[in-house]
């Protein structure tokens, strides 16, 4: 077809001086954008409402992101209408077509990356690698499920029929209808566009429904659809309550599927409310949820054991802790367990907290909620561990938190099996590399997980006992990279769905056999 291979978008590195201006300059050129009115998008029509949802700087709480118009049950009810509507044209668009308009926002987005990433800088309390990797992902995203698609419409790698004399039979995975899109607030832009994208390149249309501490970072990406020339109606964007607007939509008759990442506790009601069926409806709706995890790190006496603390503290406290890939959780083996936990309490001690815009390694967490549901965790933990880093609030006018770490940690403990999703890491001791492994596999979730080891044999046995999803060898948990490492988990973190890999627009499409008589 004449499109290259997928590759995935190479990070910036900010020591380069010029690197480094550019970032400085988009941060400045962000900043004047700030506080301003976002409305919805439905259809053409930009609508602004009273009700609003204020996004602040959960880095300087001072600092208003936007005042975003929010979605009531009726803007609801009319964006339903709106994509039922477009979703009739746009199912009979050809794939190839709809491909292109995914190449487009991707190169679009590549140009200008940076404001991107400062807005997350800003809205999230992003440093600039993770603002980096998040638009580095979206694009990812974007180019690899538009080459997906084009691979799914137009070869048969997916789907080698046995032939029979006489006929002529063929396998076309067509769209669903209109999805419901409900990303996070943790990837504000990687996972809201990996959704919407998929859902949108393979013909459905799309209410999105933005996290409500990220709806900013969100309407960026709306307008870039716009500006490449999305047909209208494709792509709606409703902020809204979740469970005013969310319970809306998760029961509506008309909704085909609904594509979720966020909590275990959201994704099970959606679950459960979506089983239900409404009257008028004609189908049973599908759910894709990727939802929490409790990840963790084992190392054994073998391990490279330096290596193995910087593994555990970056899964811990990149972006905060605040990844659903985080590592929360390592088992150490008792011969070197000591040393580990000295070697991460030392790692975990220098790093410094600050500003986002500046860049520091630890910024502050999402939002008041968030903040007051960590620092009880961290109360928790002072009954179930001994505190050797951190332990509570930083200095900072925004919602930082010290980066925590408890050792001695048994197992069943609440922070060993609860996601806190903030900087908190629980570090616990077992006899040998099958004791810690049962430890690890010792929770409801099953997301990520890292081995760290020299020994071929055990290795083995990591690679084949470890159950969850992302499992990785001798490296961190975290910065699973699309196509690459196709991303999702096990039991409570989900429905098994893989974001950035080859099965993941089956989830958003219908195969539909026909069979000709020649
Ligand atoms: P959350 O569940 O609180 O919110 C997620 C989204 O659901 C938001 O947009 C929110 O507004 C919406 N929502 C809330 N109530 C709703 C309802 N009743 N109906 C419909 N939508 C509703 O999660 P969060 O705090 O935004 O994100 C953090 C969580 O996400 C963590 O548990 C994390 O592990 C998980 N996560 C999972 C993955 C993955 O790939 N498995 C990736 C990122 C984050
Ligand atoms: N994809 C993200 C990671 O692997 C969540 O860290």
């Amino acid at each position: 077809t004449g499109i290259s291979p997928f590759q995935n978008e190479a990070f910036v590195d900010f020591s380069q001086p010029e690197n480094k201006k550019a970032m400085e300059d988009a941060l400045t050129k962000v900043r004047a954008t700030l506080g301003k009115d976002i409305p919805l998008h439905i259809g053409g029509e930009k609508i602004t409402t009273e009700d609003r949802i204020v996004s602040i700087n959960p880095g300087n709480t001072d600092e208003v992101i936007a005042s975003v118009s929010k979605a009531s049950k009726e803007l609801a009810e009319k964006a339903m209408q709106t994509a039922l509507t477009a979703f009739e044209s746009w199912k009979r668009v050809p794939a190839a077509e709809r491909a292109g308009y995914l190449f487009r926002a991707a190169e679009l987005m590549r140009e200008r990356k940076h404001e991107f990433s400062a807005m997350m800088i800003f809205e999230a309390g992003k440093n600039w690698p993770e603002a980096e990797a998040d638009t580095a992902e979206a694009i990812d995203f974007m180019e690899y499920y538009a080459r997906e698609m084009i691979r799914l419409s137009e070869t048969n790698e997916h789907k080698p029929l046995t032939k029979v004399p006489g006929e002529d039979n063929k396998l076309s995975y067509i769209p669903l209808g209109v999805g419901v899109v409900i990303p996070p607030w943790n990837f504000p832009l990687a996972i809201c566009v990996g959704m919407a994208t998929a859902a949108i390149v393979s013909g459905n249309t799309v209410l999105l429904k933005p996290a409500s501490v990220t709806p900013a970072i969100a309407h960026m990406f709306v307008e870039l659809m716009e500006e490449i020339g999305l047909p209208t109606g494709v792509l709606n964007f409703i902020p809204g309550s979740g469970a005013e607007v969310g319970d809306y939509l998760t029961t509506h008759p008309k909704t085909r599927f609904i594509s979720f990442t966020g909590s275990k506790e959201v994704g099970l009601r959606i679950n459960r409310l979506a089983a239900e069926t409404a009257p008028g409806q004609i189908w049973i709706k599908r759910i894709v949820a990727e939802m929490g995890g409790k990840d963790g790190i084992v190392v054994d006496e073998t391990a490279d054991l330096e290596a193995a603390a910087s593994a555990i503290v970056a899964s811990a406290f990149g972006f905060q802790g605040q990844k659903c890939s985080a590592g929360s959780r390592a088992f150490i083996v008792e011969s070197v367990y000591d040393e580990v936990v000295e070697l991460v309490a030392e790692k975990t001690k220098a790093l410094r907290i600050g500003v986002q815009e500046e860049n520091f390694p630890i910024g502050p967490v999402s939002d008041k909620n968030a903040y007051e549901k960590i620092l009880e965790y961290i109360e928790i933990g002072k009954g179930e561990g001994r505190l050797i880093a951190g332990g509570g609030k930083a200095e900072g006018n925004g919602f930082y938190i010290q980066p925590t770490v408890f050792a001695d940690v048994d197992g069943k403990a609440r922070i060993m099996q609860e996601e806190i999703f903030g900087p908190v890491l629980a570090l616990g001791k077992a006899k040998d590399y099958k004791e810690a492994i049962a430890l690890y596999n010792d929770t409801e979730f099953g997301l990520t997980g890292a081995f760290f080891s020299k020994e071929e044999d055990r290795i083995a046995y990591a690679l084949e006992d470890m159950h969850c999803g992302n499992l990785y060898i001798n490296r961190k948990c975290t910065g699973a990279l699309v196509g690459a490492h196709p991303f999702g988990g096990f039991n409570m973190s989900g429905t098994d769905s893989k974001a950035g890999g080859h099965d993941y627009l089956l989830l958003f499409t219908q195969a539909k056999m026909t069979a000709r008589k020649i």
